[in-house]
């Protein structure tokens, strides 16, 4: 069958309000060209983030009325616990308010202080944390993930012979390696199992720890199954329950594939670690049965990393991002290739050559999308990474991508084919297009909060 059939039914629905491109032009234009600025209620497609922003099922709200709020041992935590023990084998389990809580957890109860933490590539939140604790992030993903256009199965592997390396030169200095399952930055592609078995090979010889940034992990395995010789056969849990087991430990944000709202854990095998990890929890999130969390949060997330399992629902899920990814690509748009799992990049650097790096054209990109059809997506450019040091030229990044990130279970096939209509429309434009400057900005992270203005217009003072 061609046809992608959701495998569910719909039982509550939120309206969604619709705007003319008149207003969509003002609406924008109010928030300064920043799409973080435009209410939500203005939006009409969010695909900002796939990030706590799924829909829950009837067996979640159920969870969330069995939730238990006992300050100490409830039984919301006890289901929290062994079901996520169940999955990742950790003997420790420390639960926190999202995935950035238990980075910054890990990093600080590891030392990375002058130290070096190596990724496939860090997310940012991860990186961030990295260089708050003191420490230097290294990415070294495969040398395919450099390439938007070139098809591979596992673009989110590491460079091993450059791991290797990187472990060699650093002996002593690296604190960890986080494999980032799948790689959010570098498209939302996979690692192997293959990989990932060498990445633990070299860790185990280094004397590093391995860890696992695991917020897509059931889209990984799923790829491992789809794509890698020897897993047709498995089930998406055994190939999970197998990457867990590589690992010493692993961060989670439950918001991605744990289906809920919000949430996360830390995961280890280490006794001590966990006592320390548990001390700067108390400190900051919460007493350790229930972290920054309600209980009904923790059994939201206990049924949901049973039903992100689901092969029905993962074939839907991995389906609908390949046809929105397909359907761009049909209407003229270059693609991060191939498809991730949770999102598609769009490669505004090559959509929009006549745009420069420095006028930021995957937010000229983002801005066609919402003017033309109320579509909101990211940028992943020189807007979010760009940037230098005061004074100095503006830094610009390695690609210029829109991330157009499907939350989970929420649209259905018309709304992906409403997106691909718009995107044909944009495409027609795409000539007209121009970039933007920024009027103003903060000193870190500043694409969430810039304002900014059309390039070609004249430059009006800073509000700041
Ligand atoms: N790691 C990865 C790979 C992520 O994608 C994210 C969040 C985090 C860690 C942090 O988790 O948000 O729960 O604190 N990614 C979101 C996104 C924000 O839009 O890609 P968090």
């Amino acid at each position: 069958m061609k046809t992608i059939v959701e495998p569910f039914r719909i039982k509550t629905v939120e309206p969604l309000r619709m705007t003319t491109r008149q207003e969509r032009q003002e609406i924008l234009e109010r928030a300064d060209w920043n799409l973080f600025r435009i209410p939500a209620q203005e939006i009409l497609i969010d695909l900002l983030t796939d990030s706590g922003t799924g829909a829950m099922s009837s067996e979640q709200w159920a969870g969330l009325m069995r939730g238990d709020e006992s300050y100490a041992g409830a039984d919301s935590w006890y289901r929290f616990r062994d079901r996520v023990r169940e999955l990742t084998g950790f003997q420790h389990i420390i639960p926190t308010h999202q995935g950035r809580a238990a980075e910054r957890i890990l990093f600080s109860c590891l030392g990375v202080g002058g130290k070096v933490v190596i990724s496939n590539t860090h997310f940012d939140t991860t990186r961030a944390n990295v260089e708050f604790a003191g420490g230097r992030a290294l990415d070294l993903p495969t040398s395919e993930a450099l390439n938007p256009s070139e098809e591979h199965p596992f673009k989110g592997n590491f460079d091993l012979p450059a791991l290797e390396q990187a472990l060699d030169a650093e002996a002593g200095r690296v604190a960890c390696v986080i494999a980032t399952i799948t790689n959010n930055s570098g498209g939302g592609q996979p690692a192997s199992m293959e990989n990932l078995r060498a990445v633990q090979a070299l860790c185990r010889r280094s004397g590093v720890p391995f860890y696992l940034d695991a917020c897509r992990f059931a889209e990984n395995a799923y790829f491992i199954k789809l794509r890698e010789p020897g897993f047709a056969d498995r089930s998406v849990e055994s190939i999970a329950r197998e990457t867990f087991a590589l690992a010493d430990g692993a961060t989670f944000s439950a918001k991605k594939d744990g289906l809920a709202n919000i949430g996360g854990f830390l995961g280890t095998n280490d006794d001590h670690l966990a006592q320390q990890q548990r001390e700067l929890l108390i400190l900051t999130e919460g007493f350790p049965t229930y972290g920054g969390l309600a209980g009904r949060d923790l059994d939201a997330i206990a049924v949901g990393l049973r039903e992100v399992v689901s092969e029905d629902y993962l074939r839907y899920r991995l389906a609908s991002v390949r046809y929105l990814g397909e359907g761009l690509v049909g209407v003229g748009m270059p693609i991060v290739q191939p498809p991730g799992g949770h999102a598609i990049y769009i490669d505004a650097g090559a959509f929009l050559p006549h745009i420069p790096a420095a006028e930021f054209p995957a937010q000229a990109l983002a801005c066609a999308f919402y003017v033309e059809g109320g579509v909101r997506g990211v940028e992943i450019g020189s807007l979010m990474f760009g940037g230098g040091p005061e004074g100095e030229e503006p830094a610009t990044a390695a690609l210029e991508l829109l991330r157009l990130a499907m939350p989970r279970r929420v649209y259905t096939k018309s709304h992906i084919d409403y997106v691909i209509e718009v995107a044909a429309l944009v495409v027609e434009s795409a000539r007209s297009l121009s970039g933007f400057k920024i009027v103003e900005q903060p000193r870190h992270l500043r694409h969430f909060t810039a304002r900014l203005a059309p390039a070609a217009a004249p430059t009006t003072a800073s509000r700041s």
